[in-house]
């Protein structure tokens, strides 16, 4: 079939197989042209088929020729109906790496739940052993619970008072005011049940238990900060609580890595377009203008250039891992850098729908938002029929 993208606000209806696949392969080059990591060998990755979590099991598997299990929930094409991106991006990941003779093979299921746990874990136990890196990345709006049965729902709020800021409708380009009402009674405690650490932990500890983790074991899940504009509704909003359970969780997870002389790290990553971050108000503006000011400046980075740099600069240096003050690796620092804050909250001041063309990258926010589902990728001849129905080999 023609496959063409249906937008309906920020999610895509369809997805280009071609499209994905084409996607995927850049990030193997990228990860190629920099050389190797000394880095893990068996790897897991929670989260695996799109944004961090995918370019992370790239990174372990072209970097460091490491076996992966991913873990995540697509959907699966039906004849006439396009699967979700991770699918096809799964699907492209697993045929580059049998060519590469890389083990990968992959789990489609809810990993919050402990049925896809228990699968994970015969998987790892039935081919690859123990691991040395479990890569935590999920981004999900709902969990539930698999002790209570209690279904959370997250929700981006902030927590004192109304927070009115500008907005950007992408596909329109029309910037607007946007209030959010502040958070209600259970709002928080929600909105940490499903982005906290709680399931993380529940993850290391099966894994501890079955005898699955490596000495030195490492695990790392991904956190955000974020400029000042952003804060009321991130970082101090309901995702920010959320965000600081998930990185207390880290000392708590190296706690239990001890006897393994392991260790549990939250990278703080850069704002990029991920089907994640589109969803959230105010943020797509946001990462317009930081677009524009970070390729001026020419340190802008997607999720493969932010990974393969935390892989081979940052963990898999063969010194101590440099960590803040609050024991989290920082690969936002060009993000945060003081002269590309100072410039996009001088733009902030100004953008409006007459000049946000002019001064931010709008169009490059729509292109990555569109190349998230495989469309407008360089190099894909969308004229072509393409086949929806791909299968996941190891599914
Ligand atoms: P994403 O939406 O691209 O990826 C989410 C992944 O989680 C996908 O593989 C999806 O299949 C999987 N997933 C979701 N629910 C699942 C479930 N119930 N069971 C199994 N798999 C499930 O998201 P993104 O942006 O890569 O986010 C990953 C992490 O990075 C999150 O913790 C996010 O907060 C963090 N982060 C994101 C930033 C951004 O700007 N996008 C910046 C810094 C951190």
């Amino acid at each position: 079939m023609i496959i063409e993208p249906r937008t309906r606000g920020f999610i895509c209806l369809t997805a280009h197989p071609k499209g994905c696949e084409k996607n995927v392969q850049n990030q193997i080059e990228y990860v190629k042209s920099k050389g190797a990591i000394q880095g893990p060998k068996k790897v897991l990755v929670i989260g695996a088929s799109t944004g961090f979590g995918l370019s992370s099991r790239i990174t372990s598997a072209f970097g460091s020729e490491a076996a992966t299990i991913g873990v995540f929930f697509e959907k699966p094409p039906k004849e006439g109906k396009t699967a979700s991106p991770g699918w096809y991006n799964s699907a492209a990941f697993e045929v580059e790496a049998a060519k590469a003779g890389l083990y990968a093979k992959s789990i489609n299921g809810d990993a919050f739940s402990s049925e896809i746990k228990v699968e994970t874990l015969a998987l790892l136990k039935k081919d690859l052993g123990q691991v040395d890196l479990v890569i935590y990345s999920l981004a999900s709006p709902v969990r539930t619970h698999p002790e209570t049965g209690v279904r959370h729902k997250s929700v981006l709020k902030p927590i004192n008072g109304v927070y009115t800021n500008k907005t950007v409708d992408f596909h329109t380009g029309k910037v607007t005011d946007i209030s959010i009402n502040p958070c209600v009674d259970g709002d928080i405690e929600n909105t940490v049940a499903v982005m906290g650490g709680e399931d993380w932990k529940m993850w290391m500890t099966a894994l501890i238990d079955a005898d699955l983790l490596a000495p030195n074991a490492k695990s790392i899940a991904y956190s955000y900060i974020g400029p000042e504009v952003t804060q009321a509704v991130y970082r101090d909003g309901t995702i920010g609580r959320a965000k600081d359970h998930l990185e207390a969780t880290a000392f708590e997870i190296t706690d239990l890595l001890k006897d393994l002389k392991g260790e549990a790290f939250v990278s703080v990553n850069k704002a990029l377009v991920t089907q994640a971050s589109s969803a959230i108000p105010v943020i797509p503006l946001y990462i317009s203008l930081l677009y524009r000011v970070m390729k001026n400046h020419n340190v802008h980075e997607g999720t493969i250039q932010q990974i393969q740099r935390l892989f081979q600069d940052k963990v898999y240096t063969g010194k101590p891992i440099e960590t803040d003050e609050k024991g989290r690796i920082r690969v936002d620092e060009l993000e945060l850098r003081a002269d590309i804050q100072a410039e996009v909250a001088e733009l902030w001041k100004t953008v409006s729908t007459e000049n946000l063309p002019e001064i931010s990258d709008i169009e490059g926010y729509s292109l990555d938002f569109f190349n998230l589902f495989g469309f407008k990728v360089a190099g894909v001849d969308y004229e072509l029929e393409s086949n929806e129905m791909v299968n996941v080999p190891s599914l």
